[in-house]
């Protein structure tokens, strides 16, 4: 019978998990990684969120890794991970319904231009910057069109945003216009009046939205980041907001994080900042998820987030 070990969101939050597994998975028996007795089976599950490198060698002849985070990059690249263990990212419905949501009012945001309007509120202005624009004139190009990156297009698409999509390799997404490939990097960005970043961090992509890139875009476009901060070049970010390049900026994510006070990302009267909380599945959410993974794996089934180490995702 399957077990799992938790160690995700530290020592103090085992007992909240246990007793939402017991809830969902009766069956399922559960255990505490920092517990000082724990001996480790071969049938052993972990779920996990961030670990130490020490943590992460002691993995090495678990069944499988759950992470609770979509982005694993915080994983893989430590040299400590235990390439040969399955791990899998968190997904289900909800983790990608919320992200959707969080970029549809990014996008909204943008269009309407309302961090003007929270910044006249601030300072007690009443002034109509009327933006005569609709969602159906507004074309969102989204970047990373794995899992979460297809749902969103979808969502957008039926909200009536004009959508297209960019990833490495091609994919068929009913409805919506994918360009594939380096090659087809310019003109997916000469389309995209907002541009939504959701790829994962691996080493081809940190860096990549940069100066030169976001120079491609329409003029004035907007830019969201709800992958990793790593992605940007914060300094050509706000060089291409100060020059008009580009005309707003939602920062689900930055680099360092927590960011700290007096950092130029924070007062940028372009930019809007949220503290990495577009898409946290309600811990019963992420449940439900982890069992079915489990229940997957347990019938010798590839679960759809399995990552492949070589490829960082
Ligand atoms: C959050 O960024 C996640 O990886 O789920």
């Amino acid at each position: 019978m399957a077990r799992l070990i938790i160690s995700a969101d530290g020592p103090d939050n085992v007992a909240g998990w246990r007793t939402a597994f017991h809830h969902v998975a009766p069956d399922l028996e559960t255990c505490s990684w920092y517990d000082p007795d724990l001996e480790l089976r071969a049938d052993d599950y972990a779920l996990v969120w961030t670990l130490s490198s020490a943590d992460l060698a002691r993995m090495k002849g678990l069944r499988a890794i759950i992470c609770t985070g979509a982005g694993v990059n915080h994983l893989l690249d430590d040299p400590a991970f235990p390439a040969h263990v399955p791990l899998v990212r968190m997904g289900g419905d909800q983790t990608a319904a919320l992200m959707a949501d969080y970029v549809l009012w990014a996008a909204l945001g943008l269009l309407r231009d309302a961090r003007t309007w929270a910044l006249q509120q601030v300072a007690e202005v009443w002034r109509n910057n009327r933006v005569s624009r609709t969602c159906a004139e507004t074309r969102v190009g989204i970047m990373g069109m794995g899992h979460l990156g297809a749902y969103v297009a979808c969502h957008l698409h039926h909200v009536g945003f004009a959508v297209s999509g960019w990833r490495r390799s091609a994919r068929d997404v009913p409805g919506i216009r994918v360009f594939a490939g380096d090659e087809a990097l310019p003109d997916f960005l000469r389309d995209a009046d907002i541009l939504v970043n959701l790829l994962p961090s691996t080493t081809q992509t940190r860096g990549m939205i940069n100066y030169d890139l976001l120079k491609q875009l329409p003029h004035g476009a907007g830019l969201i980041n709800v992958g990793r901060g790593n992605h940007v070049v914060q300094a050509d970010l706000i060089r291409a907001l100060d020059e008009g390049v580009l005309g707003g900026a939602v920062l689900d994510v930055t680099v360092p994080e927590p960011l700290p006070a007096g950092d130029p990302l924070w007062r940028h009267e372009r930019i809007t900042v949220t503290p990495h909380v577009a898409s946290e599945a309600s811990r019963e959410a992420q449940v439900r998820y982890v069992v079915d993974v489990i229940g997957q794996m347990e019938r010798n089934e590839r679960p759809a987030l399995l990552c492949d180490p070589g490829r960082g995702y």
